[in-house]
């Protein structure tokens, strides 16, 4: 098939990019920027989804078109509405215009429950809607988080020697392989339409998770406890000053407090074998 991979050089989207090299699709990898990657066999294109111009006759010829587009670090002057939302309808329109058989989109675990205080996921409820509501055939994907989300969290604290971890919350969560999660998008392309929740096989808490990432690095684990509240004020501290750092803020203390735990259960990758690789 020829697929659109959009956001294809992400964390995840070159995983994906990887999946449908290998299962010998005719991929074209757009992004913003084009990174190097272990492999080859694709075309690849320079886009940015606000630029709407810039996007004209993208998704021509293509079965299916896949969005990993997702605005993931803090930015002053970009938001999740920016881009999450109003860059994927940039695509979607393109999608629509082409005809194509099936729009993926890489969304998050409860997103349908976002609500305006936390614009990082709230901005992905919208999409989601706004592609549910189109008339392109979709399937979206909600994974809990990623295994490089845990690593992203818990490795600079391993660094400091010390971790931190949100009093009382006691929030499970299972987590994905990216590589095990993209390997199974390709192999599901032409599942029916819908919503479709994804996990990992182990579920923990952050403690758990924490107490991993220490041992792993052969670290004797000592864990500083911080007030819920204390993370409140931060968020709000940090969209007062507009800092950029609002929106993750918010959503790293509403994922911290929620069990993100799927149902649907993907993968066989143990968590702590990752972990384990990242300190050799
Ligand atoms: N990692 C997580 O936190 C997590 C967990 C669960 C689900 N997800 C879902 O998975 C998606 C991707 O996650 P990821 O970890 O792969 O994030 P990522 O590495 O930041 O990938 C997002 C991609 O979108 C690209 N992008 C951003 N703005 C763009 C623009 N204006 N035009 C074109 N491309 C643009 C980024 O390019 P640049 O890097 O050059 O900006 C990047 O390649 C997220 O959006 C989210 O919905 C993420």
């Amino acid at each position: 098939m020829k697929i659109l991979i959009a956001g294809a050089f992400g964390n995840f989207g070159r995983e994906i990019l990887r999946a449908a090299v290998a299962a010998g699709h005719k991929v074209t990898a757009a992004d913003k920027v084009v990174r190097p990657v272990d492999f080859g066999g694709f075309t690849t294109r320079t886009i940015d989804v606000q630029d709407r111009h810039g996007l004209k006759g993208i998704a021509k010829g293509m079965d299916i078109v896949i969005s990993n587009v997702g605005l993931t670090t803090p930015h002053k002057s970009l938001s999740h509405e920016d881009i999450d939302f109003e860059g994927n309808r940039n695509l979607l329109a393109e999608a629509r215009m082409a005809g194509v058989k099936r729009f993926i989109y890489i969304s998050l675990f409860r997103a349908d429950e976002a609500k305006k205080n936390n614009p990082l996921l709230y901005a992905r409820h919208r999409f989601e809607k706004e592609l549910i509501e189109s008339a392109v055939p979709y399937l979206i994907y909600r994974p809990t988080g990623y295994f490089h989300d845990l690593a992203n969290m818990f490795r600079p604290m391993v660094e400091k020697g010390t971790g931190r971890l949100l009093f009382n919350a006691r929030a499970l969560i299972n987590v994905v392989d990216t590589r095990e999660f993209a390997t199974y998008i390709i192999a599901n392309l032409k599942a029916g339409q819908g919503v479709v929740d994804i996990g990992g096989f182990e579920t923990y808490s952050y403690k758990d998770i924490g107490r991993m990432f220490f041992q792993a690095a052969g670290i004797k684990v000592h864990f500083k406890r911080i007030p819920a509240l204390f993370m409140y004020l931060q968020t709000w501290y940090a969209r007062l000053r507009k800092t950029g750092q609002h929106p993750s803020l918010a959503y790293t203390r509403w994922a911290l407090t929620h069990d993100l735990v799927s149902q649907h259960i993907i993968g066989t990758r143990p968590l702590e074998e990752y972990i384990k690789s990242l300190y050799p």
